[in-house]
């Protein structure tokens, strides 16, 4: 893919961003900012039968973080929370159309990421906890 065609995918997500928002009583919720420039990405998820049946996300940072969060909700959407756990940093670079991001700028994708799991891995962890009791 073309680095034009990257830039151009980013700027639609992120002017343009799908999921974006928050929803009454998630079922499971993350916010996380980047250290090295403040911006803030928070995920928000309700799920039905172990799998996602809605995902907002809402955050106040540079178009490649916000463009990762808008697509990074159209790949989970609907997904088992076993899939969910299986997408890794490379399918959602390659998915933004650019694994060759630098160290800097592959910082700013990643975030969504990193809340979206941790979203993930704190309601997997309630939920351990509320069976064992
Ligand atoms: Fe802050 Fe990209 S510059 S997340």
């Amino acid at each position: 893919m073309s680095s034009d065609m990257y830039k151009e995918i980013i700027l639609d997500y992120y002017k343009n961003p799908r999921n974006r928002g928050t929803m009454d009583s998630p079922d499971a919720k993350a916010k996380d900012s980047n250290p090295l420039c403040g911006d803030v990405v928070e995920m928000q998820l309700k799920f039905a039968n172990d799998k996602v049946s809605d995902i907002k996300f809402n955050g106040d940072g540079c178009a490649i973080s916000q463009a990762s969060a808008s697509m990074l909700t159209e790949l989970v959407m609907g997904k088992t929370i076993e899939e969910v756990r299986k997408i890794d940093k490379s399918i959602l670079l390659e998915n933004l159309g650019s694994p060759n991001l630098g160290a800097v700028r592959i910082k700013c994708a990643l975030l969504p990421l990193k809340v979206m799991k941790t979203a993930v891995y704190d309601y997997l962890g309630e939920k351990i906890a509320a069976e064992e009791d």
